[in-house]
């Protein structure tokens, strides 16, 4: 453990680089001081008053900076984040990042740079805010019983999920609210549809399957065309529309991943999952299912897991990454079927998509729907097309029945 202060280079100073500057300073054990802070507009008046003398508009006054033994990452640029961290890991300073988009993309050949450079990048903040997911994954569930993570892991679409649903709210309302409240990315389209909640996927299965999926690899599909029509779909079967993302091992040698809005039931954990809540299931072969539920997005929230990394690193913690190095992988597969439900109203679903049964079939004065089965590589294949604003497709869960929670 180590006793002497932790001197902290903290790159970005938006919703979360502020709520770390206030929680930092709430810990009273923390031991840990940020020494510089780099942001794009110093002069930019702040809600959270730091010393003006900590800002600077230059990567080099903190990566140059022989004092700084951690880096901070929270920058909203996946790109520039990606420049910062590679550059301080290949420095040799251990790095705490948020940014599910840069290490969605990148985390393979971060991986290799903390291997080669002995160096350590922790990244609990990217993955449902404040529930600490992957240092879980990593060191409780460190062997190959694990057979599912799914769950809700957006906090923005699901609060407009629950605005809409439970207090019919309008849709744009809700977006407004979910921006206001600093839960929404700075371009919104990354929580509704549904990259976000994506990227954490994909940072979840390095860490629960120990297997990297590249994200172009895996079907997604948001919210933003939900219509009335599906709100009272749902209600009449009494289930709840939600946005989940989740990785399932089909069998011994595979695994699918996928993200797209789902009926669930009140018998599933995540259905009182609401507002900018994130629920996580963890289903595993000697356990079956555990939960974790909590804040998913949010200055403090976000800071609180970032808090945690960083007090980690007073421990020299590291991920081992332990399933990808001693483990038998299994392989992606999407030769899968699902059961969907499609409405539409222009874009003629049944003749763009090939279902192997289509189990009910409506056509109504508004709009029409289709309940079938459909490979999820169908899907991936034909998901440009699936992109009108007349579609809105959600997952009925029956081909995980006995996996399904
Ligand atoms: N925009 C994200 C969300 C922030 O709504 O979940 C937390 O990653």
């Amino acid at each position: 453990m180590r006793m002497d202060k932790l001197k902290i280079g903290l790159f970005g100073f938006g919703v979360v680089g502020q709520g770390i500057f206030q929680v930092l300073g709430k810990s009273k054990n923390a031991n840990a001081e940020i020494v510089g802070i780099c942001v794009r507009n110093p002069d930019k008046p702040r809600a959270v008053a730091a010393d003006r003398s900590l800002f600077t508009a230059s990567p080099d006054a903190i990566l140059g900076n022989p004092e700084v033994d951690l880096v901070v990452e929270v920058i909203d640029d996946a790109r520039a984040s990606y420049d910062i961290v590679r550059r301080a890991l290949l420095k040799g300073i251990p790095v705490v990042s948020g940014n599910k988009a840069m290490l969605a993309r990148h985390l393979p050949e971060l991986i290799e740079i903390q291997r080669q450079h002995d160096v350590a990048l922790l990244y609990d903040a990217s993955s449902c805010g404040s529930i600490p997911v992957i240092r879980n994954l990593e060191e409780y569930y460190d062997n190959d019983l694990l057979l599912e993570v799914k769950g809700i892991l957006n906090g923005s679409s699901n609060y407009i999920l629950s605005r809409v649903f439970d207090h019919r709210d309008s849709y744009a309302e809700a977006l407004a609210q979910a921006q206001a409240l600093g839960f929404a990315e700075s371009d919104p389209s990354f929580d509704i549809e549904g990259y976000d909640s994506l990227f954490k996927l994909v940072i979840i299965t390095v860490h629960a399957l120990g297997a990297y999926v590249a994200p172009e690899r895996i079907f997604t599909y948001g919210i933003s065309t939900i219509h009335d029509a599906d709100i009272r779909y749902a209600r009449e079967k009494g289930v709840k529309i939600k946005l989940v993302a989740q990785v399932v091992k089909v069998s011994d040698e595979h695994f699918t991943m996928f993200v797209m809005p789902e009926f669930v039931t009140p018998s599933k954990y995540i259905y009182s999952v609401d507002d900018e809540y994130n629920g996580v299931v963890i289903r595993g072969e000697c356990y079956d299912r555990q939960f974790m539920f909590g804040k998913g997005a949010g200055s403090l929230p976000t800071a609180s897991s970032i808090l945690s990394d960083i007090m980690a690193r007073r421990h020299d913690y590291r991920y081992e990454y332990k399933k990808s190095k001693f483990m038998q992988k299994p392989d992606y597969t999407t030769d899968i079927t699902l059961r969907i439900y499609a409405r539409y109203t222009m874009t003629d679903i049944p003749s763009v998509l090939r279902f192997t049964k289509i189990r009910e079939q409506y056509a109504g004065e508004e709009s029409n729907y289709v309940i079938g089965d459909v490979q999820l590589s169908e899907l991936l294949e034909k998901r440009p097309q699936l992109s009108g604003a007349d579609v809105f497709l959600a997952n009925i869960p029956q081909f995980f029945l006995d996996r399904d929670n």
